[in-house]
């Protein structure tokens, strides 16, 4: 009965990644789970029993880092108990600041940035055998092309696709093209691929995510071949009519004619585009480096809308960059008003050791200041949010059903193709996953309430 005394043997470790930040950050932890389910460690929901606690951390404000340092604070607890707990820092926050952050915080084991994911199973090796491990090289081509994600909290209906990494556009506040290095675009055959294996496992929407998606260009390794991001979209269209397909981020100085005409010609392309403007005056979009004007911008809204008269937009707005003035501000109000975005994401602007801006410009706009203009901004885009959701009113949107509403338990959520959330009251016959077509009948600021016809 030899069995009897062999050590009981725990098969695999636990490891629980926490994600913060953008999309790319939620698509990154995918492809680290895959990785390390390859090296025979187990991803587990929940912090509990977890043997490792990755964080993968964002790096855009600092207040994206400051949320990384009080859970590493409260981290420091835990591992009291739990001696044996690896704790490792990923991602954008972990390539700004490098060994800072295991001088800063003795409980970190590891500290990796975002092309070095494929080095964890030898670094986890080198903190098993009681040392610290870093790898924060960037790289010029990796993409994990061929690596196959684990959905991690997946509703198995919506997944992220990543089709680029880094950024080359130095936009002066941003810290992206520190963190993620240079802009390079993976195998758009990977990425049809991963589309069809989500569409054989039930998935019904994709998002195709890039810093700047409309730069992305692969060419083949003789050259033979080249597929702009127009083309891409055109091959993930394709891969099956009942697939959705989405995309973000845009960038107005790159987002052409082609790429609407595609969105125009495939039904599956949902009618969305994200198209950042950051400001509305053409002075201070030349400070952000942004090398389009507000003219420019308007132009490619007028574009769109004369294209794709249906088409949601939203926008991110940064207020009180560098030297920014009262009058400058106004022109974002208005720019606001003119393009009548369903939606944006609005900050103040926060300073980033090593960017352009830090360099440059001093951050010269006071912080009641800057708070005050983003709540003006914040007023404005909620009132002309709702404005923009009252004309949906009477309207009939195909919606994807992605599950039940916060809350209603008798109610779906889900989104039309302009992005907008519309919650309903359940029919007994459509589940999740299923496509219904909704009568938009009340609004408030952010969703759009109806009823199945
Ligand atoms: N690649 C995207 C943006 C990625 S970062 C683009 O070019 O549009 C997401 C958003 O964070 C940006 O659009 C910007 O609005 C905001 N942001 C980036 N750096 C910032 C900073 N230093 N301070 C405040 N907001 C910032
Ligand atoms: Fe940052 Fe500009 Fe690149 Fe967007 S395009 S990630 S804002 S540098
Ligand atoms: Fe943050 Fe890095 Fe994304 S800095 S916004 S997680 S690319």
């Amino acid at each position: 009965m030899e069995m009897l005394f062999a050590p009981a043997k725990t098969a695999t470790k636990r490891l629980y990644i926490e994600s913060y930040g953008c999309a790319m950050n939620l698509a990154d932890s995918e492809v680290i789970a895959s990785i390390l389910k390859e090296n025979g460690y187990q991803t587990w929901e929940q912090e509990k029993d977890a043997d490792i606690i990755f964080l993968n951390t964002c790096a855009i404000r600092e207040n994206a880092e400051d949320k990384i340092w009080h859970r590493l604070k409260a981290l420091k607890g835990v591992k009291k108990h739990k001696p044996d707990l690896i704790v490792g820092v990923l991602g954008c926050m972990a390539e700004r600041l490098k060994t800072k952050l295991l001088d800063e915080s003795q409980l970190v084991d590891l500290v990796v940035g975002p092309d070095a994911y494929r080095d964890l199973p030898g670094l986890l090796a080198k903190v098993d055998d009681g040392q610290k491990a870093v790898n924060v090289l960037l790289s010029r081509e990796e993409t994990y092309a061929e690596i196959a994600p684990i959905r991690l909290n997946s509703n198995g209906i919506n997944a992220f696709i990543s089709i680029m990494r880094g950024c080359d556009n130095m936009c002066s506040f941003c810290v992206v093209p520190f963190t993620r290095g240079r802009e390079r675009s993976r195998d758009p055959y990977s990425i049809v691929r991963e589309a069809e294996e989500l569409v054989a496992q039930g998935y019904k929407e994709v998002t195709l995510l890039g810093q700047n998606v409309d730069s992305y260009k692969w060419t083949s390794d003789d050259e033979s071949e080249t597929v702009n991001f127009a083309g891409l979209l055109e091959l993930t269209a394709k891969v099956s009519p009942e697939l959705r397909v989405r995309f973000s981020t845009s960038h107005p100085k790159d987002i052409t004619d082609e790429v609407l005409y595609t969105m125009l010609k495939y039904d599956n392309i949902c009618k969305h585009i994200h198209l950042p403007a950051q400001s509305g005056n053409s002075r201070v979009l030349k400070l952000m480096n942004r090398t389009y004007d507000r003219a420019w911008y308007m132009e490619r809204i007028h574009k769109i809308r004369e294209l794709i008269p249906e088409c949601g937009i939203t926008c991110d707005i940064i207020a009180g960059f560098c030297s920014e003035t009262e009058e400058e501000h106004q022109d974002t109000l208005s720019l606001i008003e003119e393009c009548q975005f369903d939606f944006s994401y609005m900050y103040y602007y926060s300073e980033r050791p090593g960017t352009l801006a830090a360099r440059r410009y001093p951050d010269d706009v006071p912080l009641e200041v800057k708070k005050r203009r983003l709540q003006e901004i914040v007023d404005l885009q909620n009132a002309v949010s709702r404005v923009v959701n009252e004309q949906s009113i009477g309207k009939v949107f195909r919606v994807l059903i992605e599950g039940t509403s916060k809350k209603s338990k008798t109610d779906f959520k889900g989104r039309n193709d302009q992005n907008v959330t519309c919650i309903f009251p359940m029919d007994g016959v459509l589940r999740p996953g299923d496509y219904a077509n909704v009568l938009i009948e009340r609004t408030n600021t952010a969703t759009l309430i109806g009823r199945i016809v």
